[in-house]
């Protein structure tokens, strides 16, 4: 096909992936933008698939029934609580892609003799790099999230010199790979080195940081694939890898924001080392006695209210309790009482995740309430019900200066009249560390499985009326 009109392909692609980006920043335009973004990768790939360059089509279509094949398999059976593994382990196969690419266009350099020119040589080894720490950091992020290696930061004496050093040689074969000097074997060491250093960087994160190191290795993908891009001349990698890398980036920034932390912290900070940090399983420190309460205590507190927020959490996604959480919402509005629910940023384990499952279980968008917005609205609410919510919750956060989420804006809840926690334990949640709100004269506890504990509640409030 025309050179100039697989151009223009790629540029209608690009405008369509923005579009598509631009879609997704709102629940109600999200599967409209995600339609828009996917016609501009089917464009890409058609461009790309009728490219003179492509002579043999049989290893492309097989390539592509079997990763369909294995994509159908994985996104049908992944619970959305493993999300975070999932998108680890496809960023990391993005890297692995782009790292390979650059590998077989440098070995096609060094086999016809001819040297790479202009920009090449280094997006070669741009792709390498990040291509390879993209890949091993991705794939030990995805064995921490998935329990197959501790999740907490693992550390060692001298371990920021250790990577300092390693960081250098990186850069001291890289130039070397650039320059062309000894062949094959400094390129060789600099993939082996670099695969090296995604594990380095990895290991010292653990706990609340995965989700961010998650969102930072998916910009790197992204940065991956643009050099890749370079390196094969190819402008709808180069745009699309560029946004990815961007929209990567920015994510990161929320998200460490919301956590009230800086990149460098979370990075080189080793967060979560000890104690242990990560799920529901950690030892809190007791800060007095929680009093534990009933759903038809619960049903009875709903009968004299007005208005109610409810501020979901990571156990509400554990329990799948979405939709019975909006069974009770609808009752309680059918009782005449206002529902509001408490979006904060980080709650559950990956970006949105609460506006996701709510969605699903049909809670209309305007009633989702982000955290700015609804934070002064608690005082003058009558109950908020907390449902598998934790460390979004802590007030700690506020006070303890030598808490690990000091300073991390928390949703208000401790400042409604009544308020109601629904969790198995007084286990902490992923920061690893007690919640006094827990203890106040103001909360009840209703211990359980968030599921089985909603569904009561509507049992007794149905029985109430
Ligand atoms: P967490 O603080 O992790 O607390 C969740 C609570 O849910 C736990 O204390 C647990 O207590 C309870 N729970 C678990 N399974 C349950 C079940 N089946 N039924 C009832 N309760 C259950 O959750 P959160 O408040 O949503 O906060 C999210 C945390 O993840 C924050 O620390 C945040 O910084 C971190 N994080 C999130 C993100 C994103 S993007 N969301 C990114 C980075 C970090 P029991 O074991 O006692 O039941």
């Amino acid at each position: 096909m025309n050179t100039q009109l697989i151009q223009l392909a790629y540029l209608v692609a690009a405008v369509l992936l923005i579009l598509g980006m631009r879609g997704l920043s709102s629940a109600k335009t999200a599967p409209r933008g995600n339609l828009i973004a996917s016609i501009g990768m089917l464009i890409a790939i058609v461009a790309t698939l009728l490219m003179n360059k492509v002579v043999d089509y049989t290893v492309v279509f097989a390539g592509i029934v079997v990763g369909s094949g294995i994509g159908v398999v994985l996104a049908r059976r992944i619970e959305m609580t493993a999300m975070p593994q999932m998108v680890a382990l496809l960023n990391g196969f993005g890297g692995g892609a782009s790292a390979l690419v650059a590998t077989a266009e440098y070995l096609t350099y060094d086999r016809t003799g001819v040297t790479p020119e202009g920009v090449v040589p280094y997006a070669i080894v741009a792709g390498l790099l990040i291509g390879a720490v993209t890949f091993t950091g991705s794939i030990i992020a995805f064995a921490k999230l998935q329990e197959l290696m501790r999740g907490a930061a693992i550390t060692y004496p001298g371990q920021n010199f250790v990577n300092a050093l390693i960081a250098l040689s990186v850069l001291v074969l890289a130039g070397m790979v650039v320059a062309g000097i000894q062949g094959l074997v400094p390129f060789w060491a600099l993939a082996a080195v670099s695969l090296l250093l995604g594990v380095l960087l990895v290991i010292p994160i653990g706990g609340a940081d995965m989700p961010v190191v998650i969102s930072l290795l998916n910009s790197y993908s992204g940065l991956a694939a643009c050099a890749t891009g370079f390196v094969l001349g190819n402008s709808g990698l180069v745009i699309s890898g560029s946004l990815v890398g961007a929209s990567g980036l920015i994510l990161t920034k929320i998200m460490c924001d919301a956590m009230n932390r800086s990149i460098t912290n979370v990075l080189f900070g080793a967060f979560g080392a000890a104690p242990e940090a990560g799920g529901a399983t950690g030892d809190g420190e007791s800060q007095g006695t929680a009093k534990g309460y009933t759903p038809e205590d619960a049903a009875v507190i709903f009968a004299n209210a007005r208005s109610v927020i409810i501020v979901p959490g990571y156990g509400m996604a554990v329990a799948q309790a979405q939709h019975a959480v909006r069974e009770l919402g609808d009752l309680l509005e059918s009782n005449g009482i206002g529902v509001k629910y408490a979006i904060h940023p980080v709650a559950g384990r990956m970006p949105g995740h609460m506006n996701v499952l709510l969605a699903e279980a049909d809670v209309p968008y305007e009633n989702l309430i982000e955290m700015d917005e609804i934070n002064p609205e608690f005082p003058e609410t009558d109950v908020a019900l907390i449902i598998g919510a934790n460390d979004v919750v802590n007030p700690q956060a506020r006070t303890e200066k030598g808490s690990p989420i000091y300073g991390m804006p928390i949703l208000d809840a401790d400042r409604a009249q009544h308020v109601f926690v629904i969790k198995r334990s007084m286990n902490p949640g992923f920061a690893g560390i007690q919640n006094p709100l827990f203890f106040n004269d103001n909360t009840m506890m209703i211990f359980g499985d968030a599921k089985k504990v909603v569904l009561s509640i509507v049992e007794a409030v149905r029985a109430f009326n």
